[in-house]
């Protein structure tokens, strides 16, 4: 046979009939979404989607550039095709879900640049959604990789509404912008867009492991380029002979609720790498905390130290009689004073007046679980140096929970958000999973779906939180309406709702500690929005913020000693973002529902078909009043009761960031 009966035979093999050597197409399961990939006459990669109506990507560039001679950016050509398809349910350790679908189709696509060297793009297209990431496999010629230049491209068809934060490389605790899709300069990923075709997209990444994480900038009108933390020296990615990339995300939705339900994120990282699980469990918690961030407490020694033996054992008490598994103390350890300076922070001695010890005795033996706390300023090298020995004091004292934090500049030129830290906190969650511990990360990486593969990854902040609201101008109303359709796409969200006092009318006086606080914060919501947050920003470590005064004697709380940590099943029951959110969860057979409003005052009829036919339930039902005002009211709350079965049509009313919050049981009597 001569050379050329052998090329057209082999082309025949690799390709379908309507696939050349020069493009690809890739359906999703039901059919709906396309994936094409094209080269150019130059050999550049380029893909695009569309629905059966739509068109949401035109022509999209893939490629990476290295430093090195080897570059995948042009003269590519296709060499092999490899098409698989999955449908199984997985079930996670926890979550607000406990089956998940995973279905896809997928193409795993082997290319080769004008010098020879392998390149593959994996693309797995869902019925929610696409995701893909490159793979440059281990080869000759290749000693180390360097990446200088992502290349991928989200290039939308139309403009849209696009909700986002910008990008920055340290921080994630900023404010959403609500603008046109073609006036967002540059974002940190999850950015949520509404089409003006009527279709919600978000862009984001699964399993950001070893590898830099990804902003985008804008480079014309609706067009995006990803753009890669960096190292200091410019470079942006940096392995040795192979390397993998995260999955570069697109949810694609016909509507608000589809981008909450889908689980697209944690699909597209591995199963579960942990041998056992048995000692991850979600818990409720409170803590020594929001004293500090109102200025009431100190995290450091003092007239007013918040982590003292007696205050714990107050907080203790507290969590043993309302059902809160759990309780947190920041300020604990020594080195608070020295925030700011390298080495800072000693993970393993307490201050003199918190009794580490007797802490940990009262705690057992009131059936309380606590919180360890691991503030590291940044200073990932020296947490890196204790932390085995940080975590073995902990795991020897029977505390299964570890909150940390980053608060400071990483040292030596590095960003939280780059490759390096993306390694540091990795190494964070393997090492706790050692010492069965489980993360709560504030200044954390962002969540890309690893609590898959390492399910004591359990909640991270990476947003403004509560804490904001207490020494700056705070969280405007529609913040909360924002976060279930962006940051919390990506995995859980500790906000730590729930503070209660919502005017700090119980705080006397107080030392400002932050130049943001301009002496006019308080909480932008009302009462009853808060305990609905609890629902709808989903934490399998969830936290009830406020002083455990601020709980005393009130009512309302009721809701939070009742909610689960943990729940079955997940039904969104309204979404339109910025605007407002009704979800449900339930566990066993009693439903916890959320309803939540942003700077307008709403009122949304809740349709309850998805309780069981068969049963009767009572709603006990937390709601603004009449006379409940977000200027000077906010805490009026109306607490009632209601039969209810799947045929009821609630009534939600709700003031100016107002909601409400619905625990429905089962009646048996
Ligand atoms: C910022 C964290 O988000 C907050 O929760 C914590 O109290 C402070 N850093 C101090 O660690
Ligand atoms: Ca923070």
């Amino acid at each position: 046979m001569n050379r050329m009966i052998i090329v057209v035979l082999l082309s025949v093999l690799l390709f379908s009939a309507c696939e050349t050597s020069k493009s690809l197409e890739l359906l999703s399961p039901n059919g709906e979404i396309a994936f094409n990939l094209k080269l150019n006459e130059n050999g550049q990669a380029f893909y695009k989607l569309q629905t059966n109506q739509n068109q949401i990507f035109s022509d999209s560039r893939l490629g990476i550039e290295l430093s090195e001679d080897s570059l995948f950016t042009d003269g590519l050509r296709i060499l092999n095709v490899v098409r698989n398809e999955k449908n199984e349910n997985w079930k996670p350790v926890w979550g607000p879900n406990e089956r998940i679908l995973e279905k896809y189709n997928e193409l795993i696509i082997s290319l080769k640049n004008h010098a020879n060297n392998d390149l593959n793009v994996h693309v797995r297209l869902f019925d929610d959604g696409l995701g893909f990431r490159y793979e440059i496999p281990k080869q000759n010629g290749i000693d180390s990789i360097n990446i200088t230049d992502e290349l991928t491209e989200f290039n939308f068809a139309q403009n849209g509404t696009a909700w986002s934060i910008p990008a920055n490389f340290d921080s994630y605790e900023m404010l959403y912008r609500t603008t046109k899709l073609s006036e967002v300069p540059d974002a940190n990923t999850p950015i949520t867009v509404k089409m003006e075709s009527g279709y919600y997209v978000s862009i984001h990444e699964a399993n950001l492991t070893n590898y830099a994480g990804m902003t985008l900038k804008n480079t014309g009108t609706t067009n995006f380029q990803a753009n890669l933390v960096p190292w200091p020296d410019g470079v942006k990615v940096k392995a040795k002979k192979s390397l993998l990339s995260p999955w570069r995300t697109v949810m694609l939705c016909k509507n608000a609720a589809g981008l909450v339900e889908s689980n697209l994120i944690q699909n597209l990282n591995e199963p579960c790498a942990l041998p056992n699980t048995e000692w991850i469990e979600p818990m409720k918690y409170i803590g020594i905390w929001w004293g500090m961030h109102l200025g009431v407490e100190t995290w450091t020694p003092g007239p007013i130290h918040g982590a003292t033996t007696a205050n714990m054992k107050k907080y203790i008490d507290f969590a043993s009689k309302n059902n809160v598994q759990a309780v947190l103390a920041e300020g604990w350890n020594t080195g608070w004073e020295n925030w700011g300076n390298p080495k800072a922070f000693d993970q393993i001695t307490p201050y003199p007046d918190f009794d580490f010890d007797e802490i940990v005795k009262y705690a057992k033996s009131k059936d309380v679980e606590l919180i360890g706390h691991h503030e590291t300023g940044g200073d990932y090298i020296f947490y890196e140096e204790s932390m085995d020995d940080a975590f073995m004091k902990l795991h020897v004292n029977g505390i299964r929970v570890v909150k940390t934090g980053y608060a400071g500049p990483i040292p030596n030129g590095q960003f939280h958000h780059g490759q390096k830290m993306v390694q540091h906190y990795r190494k964070v969650v393997e090492t706790a999973a050692k010492y069965q511990l489980m993360l709560d990360a504030h200044e954390p990486i962002k969540a890309t779906g690893i609590s898959r593969t390492y399910p004591n990854m359990m909640t991270r902040e990476g947003a403004r939180g509560m804490e904001w609201n207490g020494w700056s101008e705070g969280n405007p109303p529609e913040h909360h309406l924002i976060l279930p359709f962006t940051r919390c796409l990506g995995g859980p969200i500790d906000y730590t709702p729930g503070t209660f006092d919502i005017l700090y009318k119980n705080r006397k006086e107080y030392t400002k500690w932050n130049s943001n606080d301009k002496g006019n914060s308080r909480v932008n919501t009302t009462l009853a929005k808060q305990l609905a947050l609890w629902v709808c920003l989903y934490s399998p470590l969830q936290m009830a913020s406020d002083l455990v005064s601020n709980y005393e004697g009130q009512p309302a709380f009721q809701f939070f000693e009742n909610l689960p940590a943990d729940f079955e099943e997940s039904k969104v029951l309204e979404a339109e973002i910025g605007d407002v959110y009704a979800v449900a969860r339930r566990k066993g057979s009693n439903w916890y529902v959320g309803a939540i409003t942003d700077e307008n005052a709403r009122e949304i009829d809740l349709d309850l078909s998805f309780l069981d036919a068969d049963k009767k339930y009572v709603a006990t039902i937390y709601a603004d009043t009449e006379n409940t005002s977000l200027s000077d009211n906010p805490t009026e709350i109306k607490i009632s009761k209601k039969a209810v079965d799947t045929r009821t049509s609630l009534h939600v009313k709700m003031q100016n960031s107002g909601g409400q919050a619905i625990e429905i049981r089962e009646f048996k009597k």
